[in-house]
């Protein structure tokens, strides 16, 4: 079964064997602001956040990886006191990890809830990263929850679960990963609300990079600047950008005091390509911009 990852799990905890009553999460206030895990707001996506959890409709985040999508995910949920069942899909995601499946126990076959199971009994909040990823069974069962009707049918079980009004549902891709075999049925996609999100503007990508790694402010900056430099080379020789998170590492490489060329090299250069070549074109850039 899929291990489902519970940030803010205080609520979630006592759930892990999926025996799932829903003491403890209905009446959980919101989280007080030490364990609210930290998010630079870029523009207005707090608000649409919580106005589509007010109103009951389901979110698609759309963006590259590591510009914050899941951190952002993380601070809504604790925020608004809900918890959170993230589950990255992969393409052997079955629709029986997402919602449970009858197991062996002591001799006896037992029932056990998958996360979203979990997070419709408990009115959490369910995150499904990467989306795209998943089987096509996964997006069906995600049908009847997404529109007016909000129930979960537990075929196995014989259960119509009907969804309380703090669940909400919150799905992520990556729209850079041009394949066509990969993008979301329209009859999924407009199920949802959706949020573009972007590598923010340098100023507030460097406060990012600063308050997650400790470097100081003045010493960020030009990081975020060779990122941005490197961001424009996307499509000519590397798949991928750097993403604020490699920067972070790169941060904090730092922070802890390796010298800079190193940290970038093991933070930005080697996990974006393999190819002797750009490696070099990559290496140029750097030198050009921090040398
Ligand atoms: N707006 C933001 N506020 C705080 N941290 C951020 C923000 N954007 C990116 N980060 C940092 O970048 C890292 C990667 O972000 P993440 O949410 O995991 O990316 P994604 O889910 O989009 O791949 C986070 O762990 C965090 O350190
Ligand atoms: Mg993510």
């Amino acid at each position: 079964m899929t291990q489902a990852l519970q940030t803010n799990g205080r609520a979630a905890m006592g759930h892990a064997s999926g025996g799932a009553t829903d003491e403890g999460a209905r009446g959980a206030a919101p989280a007080s602001r030490q364990d609210v895990p930290y998010y630079r707001t870029v523009a207005n996506e707090c608000a649409v956040f919580e106005t589509a959890h007010r109103l009951r409709l389901p979110l698609l985040l759309k963006g590259p990886t590591g510009c914050g999508k899941t951190r952002f995910v993380a601070h809504m949920a604790a925020r608004l006191g809900r918890p959170l069942f993230t589950v990255a899909c992969h393409d052997d995601l079955t629709a029986a990890d997402l919602t449970g499946r009858y197991l062996l126990k002591g001799g006896q076959t037992e029932w056990f809830d998958g996360p979203l199971t979990r997070a419709v009994r408990m009115g959490g909040i369910c995150y499904l990263d990467e989306i795209v990823e998943a089987r096509k069974d996964v997006t069906v069962i995600l049908h009847p929850l997404t529109d007016d009707r909000r129930i979960l049918p537990l075929e196995r079980t014989g259960e119509t679960l009907e969804a309380p009004d703090d669940f909400m549902l919150v799905v992520s891709y990556n729209p850079g990963y041009q394949n066509i075999l990969k993008s979301l049925k329209p009859s999924t996609r407009q199920r949802f609300l959706a949020l573009e999100f972007d590598f923010p503007p340098p100023e507030v990508e460097a406060e990012i990079v600063a308050a997650e790694s400790g470097l100081e402010l003045e010493r960020c900056k030009p990081l975020v600047q060779l990122a941005r430099r490197l961001r424009t080379l996307e499509g000519q020789d590397l798949e991928e950008v750097v993403s604020t998170r490699l920067l972070v590492y790169c941060a904090s490489l730092i922070a802890a005091g390796m010298a800079w060329d190193l940290a970038v090299r093991a933070a930005i250069v080697e996990p974006l390509t393999d190819d002797a070549d750009v490696k070099q074109g990559l290496v140029d850039v750097v030198d050009a911009v921090l040398g």
